[in-house]
């Protein structure tokens, strides 16, 4: 397998916590490297269902090696929360391993996250507030508190510090109470102990397998639509998910991602605000929600749902360097009919093929679709390409030939072994 970034290309929810899974069979380690508790992974291994938000997902096989990057930033109630109720199922977490240079999430992370929310009334992003984008904010800012920090015996000092400034920014900027030090400090002081068996270098330990030659996956959360500098800013989480990402936030270079593979459901869906052109509000737009459980793993929100916008997996394929597809939850959109894949957009007159930065042009682009019959018959137990109904085929193929980049895994099912492989790439 070498090494593989999985990113999801679409806004997230794509499916990756499944293909993390089935990927992570093949690799020797498994890398979150961005986002928090924000993402929510749902994985489903025989009758039992998991759903992880800070783990990476191949923290349900034995032998792998699970690193959370210095990318990733950590509410270590969440984490210990995940590893707790893992434990208690009968997995073992002896080879997990936590960045030194991870970043925290602080209580007042999430108080602010949820003020700001409050103070953009109609404009507001629609956050997880979850603290993701203060505790970004704050290692931008330089005032963030890391890992190591926590370990360190300048932690009380610096947490007085973070605690001080929060609280007037609570209070002053705000209005709102702020967070009381002692039980801050005395919350994450019992943290510490737990988290140091975990703590290391994990950018030294990567470099460390990478040249013993094992094999690797990237687990990106979220989606490049909701990447601070390719998504659909400002309606984006404040990490990096697409693939320069995982050499940031992991700590690796470039030249140690083998391939890029992209995730993407067979429509689109987004939770949280922002336009989406193929947005389907009405009937056909419930009914794929209600087939394709689509609602937060995080929040419980349920996912607007549209058909698939190949101008968008384009625009996703030239930031990542796709050099594959993984295409989920086609079984969703058996009996759909007509199907519609979105090539184009018309704005203003004229049809426009790229992914347009301004919000306002976006939300002014008129979908331009192509229709494919759709099929009837059930594909979930399918699990080589020929074997799909010949429109279910075509289906694909339209995919691959509007995106430029060829489909190597589809799902077909939420169990690990529902997915058909086109390239053996992976295997
Ligand atoms: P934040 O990451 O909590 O700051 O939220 C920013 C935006 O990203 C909101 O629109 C969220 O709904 C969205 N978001 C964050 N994490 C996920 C995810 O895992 N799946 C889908 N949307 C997400």
């Amino acid at each position: 397998m070498a090494t593989v970034a999985l990113v999801g290309v679409q806004w997230g929810d794509e499916g990756k916590g499944k293909v993390t899974d089935f990927l992570a069979a093949r690799a020797d380690l498994v890398v979150r490297y961005q986002g928090g508790n924000n993402a929510g992974h749902t994985v489903v291994v025989g009758e039992e269902e998991f759903r992880l938000h800070l783990l990476p997902s191949g923290i349900l096989y034995p032998d792998k090696t699970c690193i959370i990057g210095n990318g990733v930033v950590i509410d270590p109630a969440v984490l210990f929360e995940e590893i707790e109720a893992l434990t208690r199922r009968g997995f073992t977490l002896a080879r997990l391993l936590v960045s030194e240079r991870a970043h925290l999430i602080l209580p007042y992370h999430r108080l602010l996250d949820a003020a700001e929310e409050e103070r953009r009334g109609r404009g507001q992003i629609g956050t997880t507030r979850r603290g993701i984008g203060p505790a970004y904010t704050d290692k931008a800012a330089r005032t963030g508190l890391r890992v190591i920090d926590l370990l360190s015996e300048d932690f009380p000092h610096l947490l007085a510090e973070a605690v001080d400034y929060k609280n007037q920014l609570l209070s002053k900027v705000y209005g709102k109470e702020g967070v009381k030090y002692e039980e801050v400090y005395r919350e994450y002081q019992g943290y510490a102990e737990r988290l140091r068996p975990y703590v290391t270098d994990t950018s030294l330990v990567l470099s460390q397998s990478l040249a013993e030659g094992r094999h690797v996956l990237f687990e990106g959360a979220q989606g490049t639509l909701l990447d601070l500098d390719h998504g659909t800013y400002p309606f984006v989480t404040s990490s990096y998910p697409t693939a320069g990402g995982v050499c940031i936030g992991a700590g690796v270079g470039p030249r140690a991602i083998d391939y890029v593979l992209g995730v993407a459901k067979a429509y689109t869906t987004r939770v949280g605000e922002g336009p989406f052109p193929t947005e389907l509000p009405g009937e056909l737009g419930r009914e794929i929600r209600e087939r394709g459980r689509e609602f937060g793993t995080t929040t419980g929100r349920p996912r607007r749902c549209g058909w698939f916008d190949a101008v968008i997996v384009r625009h996703a394929a030239r930031v990542n360097g796709l050099s594959h597809l993984c295409l989920t939850k086609l079984d969703v959109l058996t009996g759909v009919a007509p199907l519609k894949l979105c090539y184009g957009y018309r704005y203003r007159g004229e049809e426009i093929r790229e992914f347009p930065a301004s919000l306002s042009v976006l939300r002014s682009c008129q979908p331009l679709y192509e229709e494919i019959p759709g099929w009837t018959e059930d594909v979930s137990q399918v699990r080589r390409l020929e074997d799909l109904p010949y429109n279910a085929r075509r289906y694909v193929e339209k995919i691959e030939e509007l995106t430029g980049v060829p489909v190597a895994l589809i799902g077909v099912g939420v169990r690990r072994e529902q997915m058909i492989i086109c390239h053996s790439l992976f295997s």
